[in-house]
C-alpha cells in the first residue's frame, strides 16, 4: 500500500515519518501488495500448501527480519537511501555495488509485477460491469485467460499502472498518501474477513481449509525451499534496499527491533487471510491448487459472486488490491528513480520518465508472454517466469546476503548495538545479542545453503 516521504526536502534535509503508526504503516504499504493477495496464495498452491507455510514462516523469522532490521540499521545510521548508504558507511570501496544490484532487482520486478497489477486494475471494471458475474468455474476460467492472452488491452493496462504509479512519485504525494493508507489497511483488512468467513463457509471448504492447516512434509524438495525462501524476501521487500531508503526516514526514537516484527506479523496476517479466502473457494469450486499465477483471478469473483451484492463486493475488492499494489509499486519504482536523482544527480522527473519507459518496454516483454512472445523462452522459461524466478530465487536472496555479511560484520558491533538501543535508551541488549547471531551466522548460512540446493549444486532433499 501507499507510503511517504520519498524524497528530501528543498532545504536538504531528509525529511521523517510523522508517528510510530506512520512508520508501519508506510513499511507495510511497501510490504503489503500482490505478494499477499496474489503471490502467497499462488506459490503455496503449487508447493503443497501447509507444509510450505511453515518453511515460509521459519525463514520469514530467521531470514526475512533480521534483513528488513539491517536494512534499516544501515538506512537510519547513514541517513541515505540504498546505494548512498553503503557510500557513507563504508567510503571508498566496493560495498555499494550491492546497493546497485538492489536497484537492479527493483526494475526487474517492476517489470513483472505492473504486469499483474494492470490485470487488477483491470478487474475492477470488469467487477463493474458485471462481466464477472458467474458461479461457473469453465466461465471464470475463460475471462482469466481470455482476457491476459490478448495483446494491447493487457499492454495497456500496464502502462495505465506505470502511468499512475510515475505520477504518484512526481507529485511526491506524501502526508495524503500516508493518511489514506492509515484508512484502507484496515479496510482491506476487512474487506478480506468477509471474503474469508464466505469462503470458509462454502459447500465442500474443509478440503481447502485442510490444504492451508494440515502439512504434509513429503511434497518439500529444495526447489521448495528455494521458493519459500524468495516468498519471504519478497513479500516482506527485502533484499534490495528499499528499507535501506525507509529506515533513513525512521525518526530516532523509534524501535527498529519493534517496527521490525510488526510489519512481519501484520505482513503475514494479511497473507494468510487471502490463504483462507481463497484456497477454500480452490476446492469448493473444483480448481486444483496449483493454477499458477491465475488463482486469484478466477476463485476470488466465485467467492464473491456466490454472496448477497457480490458484484458491489468483488468491484471494492479489486480497488483495495490495486491500492495495496501501488502502495508497493511506489517502493519498487522509486528504487531506480532515487538512485538516478539522488547519485547520478538527474533530476526527478527525468529520472522518473527515463525510469518509466525503461519498465514499459522491458515490462512489456512480461505481458506479452501469455500471447505472442508464449513461445520464446531463456533457460526454459517465458520472460514473465523469468523474471519473477531470477529476481526471488536468486537475485533477492544474493543481495540480502551481502547485506546481512555488511551489517554483521563489516559495521563494528558496538556501532549495530547503538543503533538498535537507540543509544543505549531502549533496555534490548539480549535481543541485539539474538539479532546478531541471526545476522552473522544462521541468515547468512541458511541462505547459502538454500540457494546451492535450491539451483542444484548439491542435494540433501530429492
Ligand atoms: N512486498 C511487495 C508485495 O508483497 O507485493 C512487493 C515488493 C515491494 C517487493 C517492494 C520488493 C520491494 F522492494
Amino acid at each position: 500500500m501507499a507510503q511517504t516521504n520519498l524524497s528530501q526536502t528543498s532545504m536538504g534535509h531528509r525529511e521523517g515519518f510523522g508517528s510510530t503508526l506512520g512508520v508501519i504503516a508506510a513499511t507495510l504499504g511497501s510490504a503489503v501488495g500482490l505478494g499477499n493477495i496474489w503471490k502467497f496464495p499462488y506459490v503455496t498452491g503449487e508447493n503443497g500448501g501447509a507444509a510450505f507455510i511453515l518453511i515460509y514462516l521459519l525463514f520469514a523469522s530467521l531470514i526475512g527480519l533480521p534483513v528488513m532490521i539491517s536494512e534499516f540499521i544501515m538506512g537510519r545510521r547513514s541517513n541515505a537511501a540504498s546505494v548512498g548508504a553503503f557510500k557513507r558507511l563504508a567510503p571508498g570501496t566496493p560495498w555499494f555495488l550491492t546497493g546497485i544490484s538492489g536497484v537492479i532487482v527493483a526494475f526487474l520486478i517492476m517489470s513483472y509485477y505492473t504486469s499483474v497489477a494492470g490485470w487488477v486494475y483491470a478487474y475492477i471494471f470488469k467487477a463493474m460491469s458485471g462481466g464477472l458475474l458467474t458461479t461457473d468455474p469453465k466461465v471464470s476460467e475463460q475471462a482469466f485467460t481470455g482476457f491476459i492472452s490478448g495483446v494491447w488491452s493487457p499492454l495497456i493496462w500496464q502502462w495505465i499502472v506505470l502511468l499512475v504509479t510515475g505520477a504518484i512519485i512526481l507529485a511526491g504525494v506524501k502526508k495524503g498518501i500516508e493518511r489514506i493508507t492509515k484508512m484502507l489497511l484496515p479496510v482491506l483488512f476487512l474487506l478480506l474477513i468477509v471474503c474469508v468467513i464466505r469462503a470458509v463457509t462454502l459447500p465442500g471448504a474443509s478440503e481447502g481449509i485442510a490444504f492451508l492447516f494440515k502439512p504434509d512434509f513429503s511434497k518439500i524438495t529444495g526447489a521448495t525451499i528455494l521458493a519459500a525462501m524468495g516468498l519471504a524476501f519478497f513479500k516482506l521487500s527485502v533484499g534490495m534496499g528499499v528499507m535501506t531508503t525507509y529506515g533513513s526516514y525512521i525518526g530516532k526514537s523509534e524501535s527498529l527491533f519493534s517496527t521490525g516484527v510488526k510489519v512481519m506479523l501484520a505482513d503475514t496476517c494479511v497473507s494468510m487471510l487471502a490463504g483462507l479466502a481463497i484456497f477454500p473457494a480452490v476446492f469448493a469450486f473444483g480448481f486444483t491448487p496449483d493454477k499458477g499465477a491465475s488463482l486469484l483471478f478466477m476463485t476470488i469473483p466465485m467467492v464473491f459472486n456466490s454472496m448477497p451484492f457480490g458484484g458491489f463486493f468483488l468491484t471494492i475488492f479489486f480497488i483495495l488490491a490495486s491500492i495495496a499494489a501501488t502502495g508497493a509499486m511506489i517502493s519498487l519504482f522509486n528504487t531506480p528513480v532515487a538512485y538516478l536523482n539522488e547519485e547520478l544527480g538527474w533530476s526527478r522527473k527525468s529520472a522518473t520518465v527515463v525510469t518509466g519507459l525503461m519498465m514499459a518496454l522491458i515490462g512489456s516483454t512480461a505481458t506479452l508472454s501469455n500471447s505472442i512472445l508464449a513461445n520464446f523462452k531463456l533457460f526454459g522459461m517465458t520472460m514473465f517466469d523469468l523474471f519473477g524466478y531470477a529476481t526471488d530465487n536468486i537475485m533477492m536472496p544474493l543481495t540480502g546476503l551481502i547485506i546481512a555479511l555488511f551489517v554483521g560484520w563489516r559495521l563494528s558491533k558496538y556501532d549495530v548495538a547503538d543503533e538498535l538501543s537507540n543509544g543505549g535508551s531502549l533496555n534490548n541488549r539480549t535481543f541485539v545479542k539474538f539479532y546478531l547471531i541471526a545476522v552473522r551466522f544462521v541468515a547468512p548460512a541458511a541462505i547459502i545453503v538454500v540457494l546451492l540446493s535450491g539451483l542444484g549444486f548439491f542435494q540433501f532433499l530429492k
